[in-house]
């Protein structure tokens, strides 16, 4: 038995990035009824970044109906949006009151904008705001007012995991053994997913393949997948890849073995990529049609969103009595 839980942040349209490290893995976990699954849009941690209403509004709506066209059963997966389950964000108070600055000061999603701040000679003082500061405590609160044990994601975001723990660590030292410490599972061969520049797939970089593109823009932005120079002829190595790296996520086994002996005897760069898309775009169609429904329909996303918040706080009410206990809010 084990609690799994895995967020999002609407700050661009869901790409296969996200999907291959982060919503395969914890759909395929949600199967086991053995686990509790917790996955939720992580709206707030968005804000960090998008401020504009229309944006973040449809950007939000927008992971609720990819996580359900991918097959997400609400009756299954407690299925909410972040900024519905208020104990989260008192608890990342708590949390803010035991944390080090110099925590924060080391965390990757901050230094990252620190520095491109100093390259574009903008000062770290005003060009970061205290939301994306401290970031890392929110989503530690994310995780541990669930008491989770696994936590599904890419491996930019080991640290953060790694900082919940550090905070629990902390909590647990100073008010005795409360919360669990939670563990990431990355996977090695999906831990970092390239971009269509090479680079780790990213909205920031603007190298993304979008989930739900249209099939013509699909095939559009696979063909712009960066290769190599081998000729077209030549033998290529299947696991040096990008293109079969994600040909992999999408084919069945038996297509994959064909693959690679296809690359191995020399398949052209035109044709890899051709073949990449028949399988992406025969796997998406059907998704691609239930997303643009709820997309159309987003009355019901909020009805099952709603739900899902409400046993999100059935399970987060008491941990937050129990903790104010702690803390001596009671005598
Ligand atoms: P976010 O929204 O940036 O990304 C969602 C998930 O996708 C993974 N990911 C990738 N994995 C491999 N290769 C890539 N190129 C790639 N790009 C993105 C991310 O690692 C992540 O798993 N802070 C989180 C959201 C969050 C969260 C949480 C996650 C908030 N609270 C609690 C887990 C638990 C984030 O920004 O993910």
């Amino acid at each position: 038995m084990s609690t799994v839980l895995t967020g999002i942040k609407p700050t661009g349209r869901v790409h296969i990035g996200n999907y291959i490290a982060a919503i395969k893995p914890a759909l395929e976990i949600a199967k086991n009824r053995d686990n509790t699954a917790l996955y939720f849009i992580a709206d707030y941690h968005g804000l960090t970044f998008i401020q504009n209403r229309d944006e973040f509004n449809d950007l939000s709506y927008g992971i609720a109906a990819t996580w359900l066209a991918l097959g997400l059963d609400p009756e299954q997966v407690v299925f909410y949006r972040q900024s519905d389950v208020p104990e989260i964000f008192e608890l990342s108070w708590i949390l803010a009151c035991m944390a080090p600055k110099g925590l924060m000061n080391r965390a990757h999603a901050y230094k990252a904008i620190a520095d491109k701040n100093e390259q574009l000679g903008v000062d770290t003082d005003t060009g970061v705001n205290m939301g994306l500061f401290t970031y890392p405590i929110l989503m530690a609160a994310d995780i541990l007012l669930f008491q989770t044990d696994q936590v599904p994601v890419g491996k930019d975001q080991i640290q953060h995991v790694e900082i919940a723990r550090d905070l629990a660590e902390a909590f647990n030292r100073i008010y005795g053994d409360t919360f669990k410490l939670p563990n990431y599972i990355v996977d090695e061969q999906t831990a970092v997913i390239p971009g269509l520049d090479g680079r780790k797939m990213s909205k920031s970089y603007n190298n993304t393949i979008p989930l739900f593109e249209t099939a013509d823009s699909l095939k559009k932005l696979v063909s712009k997948i960066k290769t190599d120079s081998t000729p077209p002829n030549e033998p290529k190595d299947p696991e040096a890849s990008n293109v079969f790296l994600l040909y992999k996520e999408f084919a069945a086994d038996a297509q994959i073995e064909v693959m690679r002996e296809r690359y191995r005897s020399g398949i052209s760069w035109g044709e890899a990529k051709q073949e990449l898309y028949q399988v992406m775009n025969a796997f998406l169609e059907g998704p691609r049609e239930k997303y643009n429904r709820y997309m159309a329909d987003r009355d019901q996303i909020d009805d099952i969103l709603r739900d899902g918040a409400r046993k999100a706080r059935a399970v987060a009410q008491p941990l937050l009595e129990q903790l104010k206990y702690r803390l001596g809010r009671y005598r």
